[in-house]
């Protein structure tokens, strides 16, 4: 007689714990924090790393990004993506791949560095909001994060993630999938806003076999 011993790898652990926070905790602000050490393990696992390196590169088209889409929860909502910034994209002029500042609409949002080097801006609104198509913008901090750094988007924060010459991954957590929603956009040269639709995204498996 055979048994079978079900792995869980840890795509599966990280669903599983996630899961269960969200259902003992239905504060936002509570959940995402707690969602830190959770994402940190994940990031921190060498098969996510490795696996990583299959991973297809993103590729920013018509105006707007590219995800990989590895889960979303059919109870929850939260979805699980990966950003890969490769060798092509790092190739081109940095101001024609580098997103726009941006928000993420209603969205809570971690961002974490599974590899490579690269700098997070955030800013602030600082006009009185009467204009649609204007908004002043002040950049309040612009720091460079490596692997396991894990930065919280809350619902409208401004920001944006920079190149520097270094293939990255990234693995980010939503609080839904985005992509079939307007989020804002900011040209802090010009002080114009508008809004578009957010990432594209590209089903993935995490683990490639
Ligand atoms: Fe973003």
């Amino acid at each position: 007689m055979s048994t079978t011993v079900k792995v869980e790898n840890a795509l599966d652990v990280f669903v599983a714990e996630t899961r269960e926070l969200f259902g003992r905790e239905s504060d936002p602000e509570v959940r995402w924090e707690l969602l830190r050490p959770v994402l940190a393990k994940l990031l921190a696992d060498p098969e996510v790393l490795s696996a990583s390196k299959e991973w297809p590169e993103c590729i920013p088209a018509e105006g707007r990004a590219e995800n990989l889409l590895f889960y979303e929860d059919p109870d929850f909502g939260f979805a699980i993506n990966g950003l890969t910034k490769g060798p092509g994209r790092i190739a081109h002029d940095r101001a024609q791949i580098n997103p726009h500042m941006h928000d993420h609409a209603h969205l809570y949002t971690l961002y974490g560095v599974l590899d490579g080097h690269e700098k997070i801006e955030r800013a602030v609104r600082v006009d009185d909001r009467s204009r649609s198509d204007y908004a002043e913008v002040e950049r309040t901090a612009d720091s460079l994060v490596g692997p396991g750094e894990i930065d919280l988007v809350r619902p409208y924060e401004i920001h944006r993630d920079v190149t520097v010459g270094e293939v990255t991954v990234a693995i980010i957590i939503r609080s839904a999938k985005g992509g079939g929603f307007n989020q804002g956009r900011y040209d802090p040269e010009t002080n114009r806003y508008w809004e578009s639709l957010g990432p594209r995204q590209t089903p993935c498996e995490m683990f490639p076999s």
